[in-house]
């Protein structure tokens, strides 16, 4: 039998409790290479050591770990302790990480990667300004990128204003450069990763695994599904990254739809959404104008998730937590 060889990927993030979760999937369904940190939920520094800690604790010391971007393109943070706490991955105090960062820069980590391996994946679970930057610096790279997978933006609402979600808001001109990239992308956004969730039952169930790994997984998760219920009245955890992840190991859990993305960069009111032109699934009255049809919409560049089936998803993410 044909051996089926495991997809390679990067996993660029801001961990961050839902980051955890998507590096836990990517660890162990596929061949991750990297790594490679970025601000967003918290400073550079914090989301750095929180995924040496993730390393450690998962038995992943083997994986490079890479740091990148302390700030967006034009110079911008704004964290979100209210969400992952003051270390971004509050819950459990994890020890002190002893294992050394990868010698290269994130930006020249996924350069060096991409340029070296054919066929590569990046999932971005956090602000894309290290993958903008990449694509900046060695444009050459995006012909060699098999797909990038984000979680950002939305078909719909927005979490930092009424349009706009944080990943991408945070930079909005670094999502511009990827979405403009012509690379096959995969966009899990608010409208669905918000139904990604792990409810208070979910994470019972993790912590009855039983062991010390699985219950210090559901005691962070439980940190920040409180967060979440008590700002957002949510139902549980919002498991918004492994989204990202999880369609590469079961495609069923997600509906997907082509659509044309692009970034708004300069409203006033609307800075960092996601504008999702889906006018080419055409109206019967445009299908009877055929050639005339003038609301035709712009040509794909992104296919867009817009349904879950979340018991799916969440057997997936606990089955993974359980074989470790
Ligand atoms: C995104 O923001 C962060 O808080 C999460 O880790 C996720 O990547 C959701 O808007
Ligand atoms: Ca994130």
């Amino acid at each position: 039998m044909a051996e089926v060889r495991k997809r390679k990927v990067i996993v660029d993030c801001d961990p961050g409790h839902d980051d955890m979760c998507a590096i836990l999937l990517a660890a162990k369904h596929m061949e991750l290479l990297g790594i490679t940190t970025v601000h967003g939920n918290q400073s550079l520094e914090k989301t750095t050591k929180n995924s040496l800690k993730i390393v450690e604790l998962a038995g992943l010391t083997h994986v490079p770990v890479a740091k990148g971007m302390p700030q967006s393109l034009l110079g911008w943070t704004n964290y979100a302790p209210e969400i992952h706490g003051e270390s971004g991955l509050d819950g459990v105090d994890l020890p002190e990480p002893t294992t050394p960062l990868h010698e290269l820069h994130a930006v020249d980590f996924i350069i060096k990667t991409v340029m070296e391996n054919d066929d590569v994946t990046i999932i971005a679970t956090g602000p894309l300004t290290n993958v903008g930057l990449a694509l900046i610096k060695e444009p050459k790279i995006a012909s060699r990128i098999s797909c990038i997978s984000i979680m950002g933006g939305s078909t719909t609402y927005g979490n930092v204003t009424p349009v706009a979600e944080f990943n991408i808001v945070i930079d909005p001109e670094a999502a511009d450069v990827v979405f403009r990239s012509g690379i096959p992308m995969k966009m899990f956004g608010l409208n669905v990763t918000r139904r990604a969730e792990a409810t208070p039952q979910h994470i019972q169930r993790i912590r009855e695994l039983g062991t010390p790994f699985a219950r210090t997984v559901a005691d962070l998760l439980g940190f920040y599904g409180g967060t979440l219920m008590r700002i957002f009245g949510t139902g549980g955890a919002s498991m918004h990254d492994p989204c990202a992840v999880a369609t590469f190991i079961d495609p069923t859990i997600f509906d997907m739809r082509p659509m044309h993305v692009a970034i708004e960069l300069n409203g006033k009111l609307t800075r960092g959404m996601t504008v999702c032109d889906y006018r080419h699934e055409r109206t019967t009255a445009d299908q009877l104008a055929g050639d005339k049809a003038i609301h035709r919409g712009q040509k794909p560049n992104c296919e867009v998730a817009v349904g879950i089936d979340n018991e799916k998803f969440m057997d997936l993410l606990i089955q993974t937590i359980a074989s470790f």
